[in-house]
């Protein structure tokens, strides 16, 4: 079991992202973890002014992000593909912290309404996620035509993606417990 942060990349009123994030917290719950849902529409998140460690006296809700971001084993950022790259809402969520990520794997899914599954931002938040310390997996999960695959109040509507979603957490799974092990060890810095 271990805890992991799953970011919802939307704060669009009629986000799609809720469904697949909502549908991936619990595929984490079947699986025994403990799931942190960081969701900036839900947390109210302004454009960044300030990072965590620079606040003086940071709001609960800044101390909230900070915890779960600092006391998980890996993240799952839920991408939607806006202009051929993540959304500009997971960004600022995920800027407000650094040293929290380090060490730590991440996992990237991304969707779209088009046919490549945001295939683009996918590939942008590698290197976002190699800069926080919290490098991706060699699998990512892309969800074409997202307004196809959950019904309007979030069901799953393709059976498909229980089976794919399996293989792809159980590589995460694998690494979130290498580094973990790796990091009672002890890091470099
Ligand atoms: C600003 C904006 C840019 C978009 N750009 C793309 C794009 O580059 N490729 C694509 O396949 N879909 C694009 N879309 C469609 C989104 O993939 C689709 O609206 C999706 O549901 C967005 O996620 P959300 O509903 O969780 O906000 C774009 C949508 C918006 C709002």
């Amino acid at each position: 079991m271990s805890k992991i942060a799953v970011f919802v990349g939307s704060v669009r009123s009629d986000r799609n992202g809720i469904f697949v994030a909502r549908w991936i917290e619990t595929k984490l719950k079947e699986r025994n973890h403990d799931v942190f849902f960081i969701d900036p529409m839900e947390l109210q998140l302004p454009l960044l002014d300030r990072m965590y460690k620079e606040m003086r006296d940071p709001e609960p809700k800044y101390q909230k992000l900070h915890e779960m971001i600092k006391n998980s084993d890996g993240y799952i950022p839920v991408t939607p593909e806006y202009n051929h790259t993540t959304s500009a809402a997971l960004k600022n969520t995920l800027d407000y912290c650094l040293d929290e990520y380090f060490f730590k794997p991440s996992a990237i899914i991304s969707y779209s309404a088009g046919v490549f599954g945001g295939i683009n931002a996918a590939q942008h938040l590698r290197q976002i996620f190699a800069e926080l310390g919290a490098p991706s997996i060699p699998s990512s999960f892309q969800i074409p035509k997202v307004q196809e695959v959950f019904d309007k109040g979030g069901n799953l509507l393709d059976e498909e993606y229980n089976k794919r979603i399996k293989r792809f957490l159980d590589e995460f799974d694998w690494y979130v417990e290498a580094f973990k092990n790796q990091r009672v060890k002890g890091t470099p810095y």
